[in-house]
């Protein structure tokens, strides 16, 4: 029997459908509350809102689970490549060995970008920031090949060419912010290989592509590839809805991504520990502020809408910093600051009451420093680990029939009717 939700507005009593999901969620949907009842709801930030149904991505937050199209992540994490990982979010099956060498080839002949390209690039100030950059070289490339369309074939072939041609422009970008050639991508090296070789590659210095930090890379864009509807993949969801094409919707979520409280914060925390190293590693302080409720600053990469427990990435990019650093004979003494934050916080009642743990940024920035990526490339490096995830749910909505365009009603708590005043009269 379908379950129902009750509630009584002015004397008067409705039912409410309710939708269970998979895994047991329950959720009372409200889409004919205004027209039986004149009432909306009224949830900011949509803490309690659900904007779809999704079959991509499962979290708990509360037991610390994440599976795409099933699979854990720690799974994925262990045996599975970025690549393959790109196909399971986007196809909702594991590739085949002909699947795979077949998106492995369309992922080579898409991996250049037009020449024409590079122009663009070099127009930007040396010191800008690869996110701004990367959004608009994303919607640039609308320019390039303005014959995608909605059919199967033309959206799979756009998301290869974005997947692929994303991670060439990143590396790109790196190169011409420095004054140095452009790389280009290579058929005999993997979709990871390139991007390393692509961005550290020099003429006269030839880099050696080490298989350990391809596999790490491989984990680092893994755990990023989709978490369900984040504050991006809303904004690529939302964007999409109004029917713009792909890239458009694609640089849309690139920018929301930026911000310091979602992806931003990889940066963000590498900033924080920074600070507390320069300060002598004292710690209290960056502890008191966080606590303090009338300082703005939150301790960076803690914290989670979703998870009020360990975020399952983190704890795989923890030990994912000693094994990168092992295998290239490094320290970071931002990853002993970060390991004391993390032991003080957690034993710290307000953080254990505000069911405050790492989430994925807060150990990601040691491993990209370790493998030589820039400071100011680490979101993109998010953003790159996010593209699958982005085009996957663009898709799905496309081929929701409940799905229409995103419009959200307010409570409007502005003036009452009030008549033009003449100039004189104001
Ligand atoms: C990502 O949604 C996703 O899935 C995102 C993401 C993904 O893969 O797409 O997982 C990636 O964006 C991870 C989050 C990265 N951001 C940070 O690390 C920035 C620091 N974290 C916070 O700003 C915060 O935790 C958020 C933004 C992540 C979540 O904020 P919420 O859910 O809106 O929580 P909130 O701001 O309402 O805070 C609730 C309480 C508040 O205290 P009270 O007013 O209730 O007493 O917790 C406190 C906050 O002050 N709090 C923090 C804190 N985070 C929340 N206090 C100190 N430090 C923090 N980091």
């Amino acid at each position: 029997m379908n379950e129902t939700a009750t509630i009584i507005l002015d004397g008067k009593k409705y039912e409410l459908p309710v939708i269970i999901g998979t895994e047991g969620e329950k959720a009372i949907d409200i889409r004919k509350l205004r027209q039986e009842t004149g009432y909306i709801t009224y949830d900011p930030g949509f803490g309690s809102t659900g904007s779809c149904k999704s079959a991509i991505t499962f979290m708990d937050g509360e037991k610390g689970i994440l599976r795409y199209r099933g699979i854990p992540i720690e799974q994925l994490a262990e045996n599975s490549t970025f690549v393959e990982t790109a196909y399971l979010l986007m196809n909702g099956e594991l590739p085949n060995r002909t699947e795979l060498n077949q998106i492995r080839v369309q992922l080579n002949d898409y991996s250049v970008v037009h020449e024409d390209m590079q122009d663009f690039f070099k127009s930007y100030p040396r010191a800008s920031h690869p996110m701004g950059i990367l959004s608009a070289m994303v919607n640039t490339l609308r320019s390039f090949y303005p014959e995608l369309t909605n059919t199967e074939e033309s959206i799979n072939k756009t998301f290869l060419r974005l997947v692929s041609k994303v991670r060439t422009m990143a590396a790109m970008s790196y190169k011409i912010s420095r004054g140095h050639k452009v790389v280009y991508p290579r058929q005999d090296y993997t979709y990871c290989a390139n991007f390393l070789n692509m961005m550290f590659d020099s003429p006269v210095r030839s880099y050696e592509v080490d298989e350990e930090l391809v596999k790490a890379l491989n984990i680092f864009w893994i755990l990023h590839a989709d978490h369900e509807q984040n504050c991006s993949t809303a904004t690529v969801r939302v964007v999409g809805s109004g029917q713009v094409n792909l890239y458009a919707a694609i640089s849309a979520g690139i920018s929301a991504l930026w911000g310091p409280l979602h992806g931003g914060a990889n940066q963000a925390v590498i900033a924080m520990l920074e600070e507390i190293k320069n300060n002598g590693g004292d710690l209290s302080n960056a502890v008191k502020k966080a606590k303090d409720k009338n300082d703005p600053f939150r301790l960076m990469g803690f914290g989670h809408r979703v998870y009020k427990t360990y975020d399952p990435r983190a704890k795989i990019m923890k030990k994912m910093c000693d094994i990168v650093l092992s295998k290239l004979t490094k320290s970071d003494p931002l990853l002993d600051i970060a390991r004391k934050l993390e032991e003080v916080a957690l034993k710290d009642p307000y953080f254990i009451d505000h069911h405050l743990y790492p989430n994925v940024d807060f150990y990601s920035g040691i491993v990209l420093r370790a493998m030589g990526i820039p400071t100011n490339m680490f979101t993109v490096m998010f953003a790159i680990g996010r593209l699958p995830g982005w085009i996957s749910q663009w898709k799905e909505s496309l081929d929701d029939p409940d799905w229409k365009i995103s419009r959200p009603r307010q409570v409007y708590i502005g003036k009452n009717r009030t008549d033009y005043a003449p100039i004189g009269k104001r």
